[in-house]
């Protein structure tokens, strides 16, 4: 069984990829930070994410065993990825590690931008998870103040649309719903509700 989720940045695909893969034992991959460990080593070398032939090459030499470095998640990698994953070269290069992770039995839950298009055409379930810019921003700068840190709404907030507009208008795999894929807006939908619904979806698929 193959789960391909996509959505925007800050849309809550990855919460809710985690918490379904726990839930049905599933191995679960955060293609984000594929994209966000390639930008990590263009930063680190300090070459300009401009520069494409070296993120392809820093594409296809990646260490996939270390993406638990929490720097990943930050928002510079983010930005930083957007820039590198529309280069083709850099896709081409991650694309086999990414079908061949989502052929694990008893079955894989993946989430990105391309899966249910790209990666995965043939996922038993495809979901592509939204809500307004607004409200993930909102989620986004709550998240910031829990840990105790400061951000300013408004920055977030233009982040996510830039980052909305980089994503969708590339050539190469831009972020859209799949024909076959269940759209979830969760806007008005909390973690729990956005679970439930997508895991009665799994399960009338694997009846
Ligand atoms: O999901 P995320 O915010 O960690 O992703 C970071 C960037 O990586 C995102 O802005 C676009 C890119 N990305 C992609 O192009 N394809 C994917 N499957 C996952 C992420």
């Amino acid at each position: 069984m193959i789960i391909a989720i996509d959505g925007p940045a800050a849309s809550g695909k990855g919460t809710l990829g985690k918490r379904l893969a726990q839930h049905l034992g599933y191995a679960h991959l955060d293609t984000g930070l594929l994209y966000r460990a390639v930008a990590r080593v263009l930063l680190d070398q300090e070459t300009a994410l401009t520069d494409r032939d070296a993120a392809a090459h820093a594409a296809r030499t990646l260490d996939v065993t270390h993406l638990d470095d929490a720097r990943l998640r930050g928002a510079e990698m983010g930005e930083a990825a957007s820039v590198i994953s529309a280069y083709q070269p850099v896709r081409d290069a991650l694309l086999a590690f990414q079908r061949q992770f989502s052929r694990q039995e008893p079955g894989a839950v993946l989430d990105g931008r391309d899966i249910g298009t790209v990666v995965c055409p043939d996922a038993d379930v495809k979901l592509f998870v939204t809500a307004t810019p607004e409200e993930r921003a909102r989620r986004r700068h709550l998240e910031i103040l829990n840990r105790g840190e400061t951000a300013d709404y408004e920055t977030i907030l233009a982040d996510i649309r830039r980052r909305d507009e980089r994503d969708m208008n590339r050539s190469t795999a831009p972020l859209r719903p799949a024909e076959d894929a269940l759209t979830l807006d969760t806007t008005q939908l909390n973690a729990e509700a956005a679970f439930r619904a997508a895991l009665d979806l799994v399960e009338a698929k694997r009846r």
